[in-house]
């Protein structure tokens, strides 16, 4: 499948070398707001063909899909853009400034006969279902803390005066929609929506909420939502059962695995290996070409977003165009 890449960052690399190990994925084309950018970038990673404008990249019939890797705030317009030209779309996370814009972007894909999905890299990595099966097997878990902290490399940067894309409101950045998309995504992943959640955060000058917190409750168990862009942190997360309890210590990569049984020694969950990237680049193709797949993702997103506009509305986030 030929595909159009959105974005000249890290990611988008990381993506196309990892996506390139499925013969079916090709990178045809990359759109960069600069010839110069987009060249540089093209050379490095093989591809044919550079666009500088969007227009130009959807009237191009030889794309078949495209993988969007700008910045938040650009999603929502590139994928509908893209799913109106006849794209299939596969967007990276977080994948929209609200649900509002992510019931759009589904909607206008399944209105084009195309596939529109997150690239929320956890919701394909195979141990995901091995962890959820481990937990089927532990009993009613009581207790969860699942916590996504990580301390930006381009945090160093704010410190000393300058604010790059990751920490700009503007972009619908923040710590939530980043770290936060993926300690979501892994509570609705493994125990479904809370009933309720209370949430705080803390606040950068610029406004951008640097570290998140809140409590989700559920109807047998309670859970503590940890994300953060500003610190570091060892303890990773925890799920907490009568009899013993789970300790993961990558949430994004569904890794680092213990299971530890009251009375039993503890054991290591061997992680599958399979590149990361890769499998969700394989998963996307199996949607396109069998759409009823795509499904349960679409849930998940839904899921992860109608609970990111509760935590914005709950610490006063408002995005460019909100509210
Ligand atoms: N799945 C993962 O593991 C993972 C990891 C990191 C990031 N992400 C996600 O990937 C996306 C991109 O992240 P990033 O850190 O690479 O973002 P970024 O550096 O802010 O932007 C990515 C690219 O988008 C283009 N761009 C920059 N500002 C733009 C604007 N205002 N409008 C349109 N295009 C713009 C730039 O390319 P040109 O200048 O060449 O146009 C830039 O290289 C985000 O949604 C992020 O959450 C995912």
């Amino acid at each position: 499948m030929k595909f159009g890449i959105i974005g000249t960052g890290k990611i988008a690399a990381k993506f196309i070398a990892n996506a390139s190990l499925n013969p079916e994925f090709e990178a045809a084309a990359i759109l960069s707001r600069s010839r110069e950018r987009g060249e540089a970038f093209a050379a490095g990673c093989g591809i044919p063909k550079v666009y500088t404008a969007i227009d130009e990249m959807a009237a191009d019939p030889s794309i078949e899909a495209v993988y969007i890797a700008s910045p938040n705030s650009a999603h929502y317009e590139q994928s509908i853009q893209m799913s109106a030209a006849g794209k299939h779309v596969f967007c990276e996370k977080a994948v929209a400034s609200n649900s509002q814009e992510l019931i759009a972007m589904i909607d206008t894909a399944e209105k084009n006969d195309k596939i529109f999905l997150e690239a929320m890299r956890p919701a394909f990595n195979p141990d995901l279902a091995r962890l959820k099966a481990i937990i089927a097997d532990m009993g009613q878990p009581r207790n969860a803390l699942i916590s996504a902290c990580q301390y930006s490399s381009r945090y160093d940067a704010f410190r000393s005066g300058e604010i790059l894309n990751a920490f700009d409101p503007i972009l619908s950045n923040g710590a939530v929609m980043d770290m936060g998309s993926y300690s979501i995504f892994m509570l609705v992943a493994l125990f479904g929506e809370p009933q309720r959640i209370f949430c705080t955060d803390v606040k950068l000058h610029n406004g951008f909420d640097g570290f998140g917190a809140f409590i989700g409750v559920y109807p047998e168990m309670a859970a503590e939502v940890l994300y953060s862009k500003i610190n570091w942190s060892k303890a990773g997360s925890e799920i907490m059962f009568e009899d013993g309890s789970i300790t993961i210590s990558d949430i994004p990569g569904v890794s680092g695995i213990e299971i530890h049984r009251r009375g039993k020694p503890s054991e290591k969950l061997t992680a599958s290996g399979i590149p990361e990237y890769k499998e969700e680049a394989a998963m996307f193709i199996r949607c396109c070409q069998n759409p009823e797949l795509a499904k349960p993702y679409h849930e998940l997103s839904l899921s992860v977003m109608r609970i990111i506009d509760e935590v914005k509305r709950q610490n006063g986030i408002t995005f460019k165009g909100e509210g």
